[in-house]
Parts: C-alpha cells; structure tokens; sequence
C-alpha cells in the first residue's frame, strides 16, 4: 500500500539550541506530500508535485503532520485513579494506587485495562509509550500483546515489589525472576516490543530483588530499565534510611548495575550534581513529568542543570500521577514549569523532548521520532487551532515559532484528527470540531 498524505509536515532533525525561537534544527515544510510506503516513511514532495497514479493520495492542506508523541513515562493501571484529590506522593500511592492496581492480577481487567489505554494514548497523539502495568505478570502480558494487535512501538516490563507493598502487590525475587525471564522469552525484541527491567522504586525492592534485575538487564541486550527516582523529599528520606551505605538515591540503582544507556528515570527533582554526573557517564536519562510533579505538589524538576550536566531529557504524562496522556499538555506544563526558574523553554525545545530527542534517549532513533525516510509511520495529523479562541490566536500569529507555541499551550487531544501506526490508521476523530 502506498499512501501520500498531503499536509504541513514538521519534525525535528537536531536539538534545538536553547533559548533560539527561530527554527534551527527543525524542518518545516509547507503543503508536501508524506510518502508511506507499507509500514515506512519513504520520502516526501511539495505539495504542486504529486506522486503518481500508484499512489493513494489523501488532501489534509492546513493540517500538521508530525511524528506521533512519546510518552516515555506512564502507568496503564492508573487511568482508574488519575484526578485523585488531595495526597502526595506516598499517600496517593497508598490511598489510591495500590488498590487500584491489585485489580489488574485478574486476566480480564489485565487485558480491557491495556486495550483501553492504549487506544486512548492513541486518540490523545501517543503512539510510543514506556509503561508501567503492576506487579503481575499478566497484566504486562496483555500490554504487549494489545500493543502487538495495534502494531505500536511499546517498551514495558512487570513491575518488581517484593516489599512495602500490601497484599497482593508483592512478588518474591525467585518468581520474579521467573515470570521477567519468561516475558523476556516471549516478548524482547518480537516485533516493536521491547522489555523493560521494572522496579517501581528502590521502597519497593530488597537489595536482594535489585541485584536481580541488575542480572536480568546484564543477561538481556537491548532491554531497558524504567523506575522512579528523587521525586518527592519524604519519599527522598526514606531511600536514605533504607540504603544507608548508598551515597544517594540515585546511587541504589547505580549499586546494583541499573544505570545503562535505556535506563528511563522517572521525575529525578531532588538530584545534585554528582547525580548528574552519574546520569551522563551512563546514558541513563530523566523522564520529566511535570502534570504529575505540579499535581502531587513533589517540586520543580532543574531542566536547565540536567542539560547542563549532559543528562537527556524525555518528556511524560506521568498518569495517573499527572492528570492527562495529552502530550500537548504535558508539554505546555513543562514549560509553565520551567518558567518558574526563569529557563524559557521553545516549542522546538518541547517537541524536540517529546519527539526525537526521546527516540535518541531511548536508542529508538531511525525508527521513531522523525519524518525520515525509513523510519516507521508512526505520524498524526493535526489542527493547529480548534475553537474561536485557538483561531483567533492561529490568524494573528506572524511566524512559525509563535503559531506552534500557541497550538502546544492551547491544544489538547481534541486538535487531533487522525492517528497513524506503522502506515495503519488506528485512530480518527469521530466528529469534526465545531468551530
Ligand atoms: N513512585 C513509586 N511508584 C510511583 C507511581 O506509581 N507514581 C509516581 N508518580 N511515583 C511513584
Ligand atoms: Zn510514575
């Protein structure tokens, strides 16, 4: 099948320099074609050169093709308790989160939960994910093989807790290691899955369950790790109390040979330096969450320090810690969010944090993320404004940079139009929006 897809297309080919609205290292181009070859990109043309007859050819002129988003850090079971009122990091967890995923031990709800998450990362312009199910091993199970019915790119692996969790939520390091190791088997690197070594957080795991995953990620090449780190101070605290010998929290991970080059740390607020340092001798990067890291009240993630120091940074919903899986959102968060520490955050610098600069932290580039020919399809389609207010701000605004802006801090989900995985569409919008 081949299909050309007439719209503006935009990627980012290189990070932006910091600060720059002009658009050095991001590729506009105005009314062209998108050429889909089966499930890959295959180039592109201006939009009065046409492919030819064997080409399907689809008329979006105004809209916005861009690489889907991804959404390098969120937890599937935690769609049933995002908007929960009034708790930080740890009582939300307690209150709200641990019940709710103890559910996901029954098949049944394993499997209506992972399809109805990620049909809505789709409808929100998600189409790369690295997620969290829960401790059973059914729940990533259905992950990945919802993920493979919809031919998405999907990173994820069961969650490690061997303690400090209630009944139900706790696994033992020997069938832990027997449930990751069969997961591992069936799912690392079959089609456009990828296993994730997966301990929620150092509370959660004995040194014994950390040493293991440290021999599960050394024993599987190209897997990643995901977890939690310095995300709020009591949290923080109690790390320092559990691994006294550990020179920070950070350091937990690093002691158990957890720092690699896919290793995704979600939130990494309460770092200092030797952290940072740490971070980019390894590879490992942060995940900034900053719907959740506003929502739970846990602090103001030092974007600026963390590029400083070489660290890479992805961007995240966080959900049910933050309170959307629009990345649009997320992204208009982060920069509201660094805006409190004087750092002004461009567009490019957004997008390039939720597209390919997220492809490269992840070891993912040439696949997703970009526009290039070869890479998957992966791309959505958008309306830059939807509503008066939106268009209003869309017709007044006299270059690319201030249009852009404007549609990441106004929009949402609802200025999708359509959804594309691997040259598949998997998502349009049932309506057209009113004006
Ligand atoms: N730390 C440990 N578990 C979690 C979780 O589920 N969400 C967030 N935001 N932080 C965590
Ligand atoms: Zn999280």
């Amino acid at each position: 099948m081949k299909r050309a897809t007439r719209a503006d297309l935009l990627d980012v080919t290189e990070a932006p320099p910091g600060g720059s609205t002009s658009p050095h290292g991001v590729r506009f181009r105005p009314d062209h074609w998108l050429l889909v070859d089966g499930a890959r990109i295959a180039g592109a043309l201006p939009g009065d050169q046409p492919p030819g007859d064997d080409w399907q050819r689809v008329d979006h002129r105004g809209r916005l093709l861009m690489p889907g988003f991804v959404d390098t850090h969120v937890h599937c079971p935690q769609l049933d308790v995002i908007a929960s009122y009034g708790a930080n990091l740890l009582d939300w967890l307690n209150t709200f989160t641990f019940p709710a995923e103890r559910r996901f031990a029954d098949p049944h709800v394993a499997k209506a939960g992972a399809a109805l998450f990620l049909d809505a990362l789709l409808a929100h312009g998600t189409t790369t994910a690295v997620v969290f199910p829960t401790v059973h091993k059914v729940s990533a199970e259905a992950l990945f093989e919802a993920a493979a019915a919809r031919g998405m790119r999907l990173v994820t692996g069961k969650v490690l807790m061997d303690r400090h969790a209630p009944d139900g939520l706790r696994d033992d390091v020997a069938g832990a290691e027997a449930d990751c190791r069969a997961l591992i088997e069936r799912w690392h690197g079959r089609g456009r899955s990828g296993y994730a070594v997966t301990p929620r957080f150092a509370a959660t795991s004995t040194p014994a369950q950390l040493a293991m995953a440290g021999r599960l990620l050394a024993d599987t090449p190209g897997a990643w790790m995901q977890t939690h780190v310095a995300e709020n101070r009591a949290e923080v605290a109690w790390i320092a109390e559990l691994f006294p010998e550990a020179r920070s929290y950070l350091d937990v991970y690093a002691r158990h040979g957890l720092l690699t080059d896919r290793a995704v740390l979600a939130h990494g607020i309460w770092l200092d330096d030797a952290d940072r340092a740490l971070l980019a001798a390894t590879g490992a990067h942060i995940a900034f969450c900053p719907s959740s890291n506003l929502f739970l009240g846990s602090g103001l993630f030092g974007w600026r320090a963390a590029r400083d120091a070489g660290v890479a940074v992805s961007m995240a919903s966080d959900v049910g810690g933050g309170t959307s899986l629009s990345m649009l959102r997320t992204l208009a968060d982060g920069y509201k969010v660094q805006a409190m520490a004087g750092n002004r955050l461009t567009a490019w610098a957004l997008l390039h944090a939720a597209t390919r600069g997220a492809a490269q932290a992840l070891r993912l580039d040439g696949e997703i993320g970009c526009l290039e020919p070869g890479a998957m399809a992966d791309v959505c389609l958008w309306d830059i404004a939807v509503g008066p207010v939106a268009q209003r701000r869309d017709a007044l605004a006299r270059e690319l940079h201030e249009r852009l802006f404007a549609w990441v801090t106004l929009g949402d989900e609802r200025n999708l139009a359509e959804t594309w995985v691997g040259g598949v569409r998997r998502y349009q919008r049932p309506t057209s929006p009113s004006a």
